[in-house]
């Protein structure tokens, strides 16, 4: 039997650490499959994922911007996937196309790991609406947390994803922050500002209650502003990079067969190639 090949498809595709990661699983495990990175545009991804097996491919991942795409084009879904109507994970079953959607459990799986006991129940928020925003607040509906206050810049989008998902979502506006704080167990950053340059969110933690436990889905730089901003105001912050590990094990043990460990070692590759 041949090596096992797996991808990253994207459009771009050339920032994905997505290959840095399976590759050292792979080297790890002494695995003699590959992972690598397709770029690949919106016109042509419905025809990519159509023939995944004639390409040499046992399944991949899917990233920005062809998650919908994915979900389209797979012919089943696990229940999370089917839910969040985004496909981040694919592999070819007795020749039909499958899909699930690791985000969630990639969130989960980090906090699980960095804040052993976070899941106490009570009110979280989730800043942004896009589709991170979209995972993540459901995770935190499965981890027991009610209700999930979704606050975005723009009111409407918040609205539509609750819509989207159900109860126990709930939708806002950023200026409802200051008192939604006071009642938060945890709070997740979901926007893209403060990257690229632009302005971090102006955030007043006044109202923050002590046990507060704040994380981020971006992870560069690994302390981001919002997270710099919550620990000087004294609360317990979780970076992003472990989502990012562990949301690529389920993947890996579907094409390569075992699941790997978002381990140290692992963690430090990534940081460094981040940092290069
Ligand atoms: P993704 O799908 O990766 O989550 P996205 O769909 O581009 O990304 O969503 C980006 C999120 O960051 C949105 O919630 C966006 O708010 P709007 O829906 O109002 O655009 C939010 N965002 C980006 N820049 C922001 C800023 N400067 N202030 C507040 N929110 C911002």
């Amino acid at each position: 039997m041949s090596a096992s090949k797996a991808f990253v498809v994207g459009w771009p595709i050339g920032h994905s650490r997505s290959p840095l990661i399976h590759r050292h699983w792979l080297r790890r495990h002494g695995l003699a499959g590959d992972y690598v990175a397709e770029a690949v545009p919106p016109e042509a991804i419905a025809g990519f994922l159509g023939d995944l097996g004639g390409r040499g491919y046992v399944g991949g991942n899917v990233t920005v911007p062809h998650k919908e795409a994915a979900f389209a084009a797979v012919q089943e879904r696990t229940a999370v996937a089917a839910r969040l109507g985004a496909v981040n994970t694919v592999w070819l079953e007795d020749g039909r196309l499958c899909g699930d959607n690791t985000d969630v459990f990639g969130f989960l799986a980090n906090l699980d790991e960095a804040a052993p006991d976070w899941r106490r129940g009570g009110q979280a928020v989730v800043l942004g609406a896009g589709g991170a925003a979209r995972a993540v607040a459901y995770a935190l509906a499965e981890a027991g947390f009610a209700p999930v206050w979704v606050l975005n810049r723009s009111e409407e989008r918040a609205e539509a994803l609750v819509r989207q998902i159900g109860a126990p979502l709930r939708a806002g506006g950023l200026a409802a922050l200051p008192a939604r704080l006071a009642e938060a167990a945890v709070l997740v950053n979901t926007t893209s500002a403060g990257m690229a340059g632009s302005e971090p969110l102006a955030i007043d933690w006044s109202g923050a209650g002590d046990g507060l436990l704040v994380t981020d889905i971006v992870y560069v730089p690994l302390e981001t502003p919002f997270l710099a901003a919550a620990r000087r105001r004294g609360l317990r912050t979780v970076d992003g990079l472990g989502m990012l590990l562990h949301q690529a094990r389920p993947g890996f043990e579907r094409w390569f067969g075992l699941r790997p460990d978002a381990d140290a070692a692992l963690r430090r590759a990534v940081l460094a190639d981040l940092g290069g």
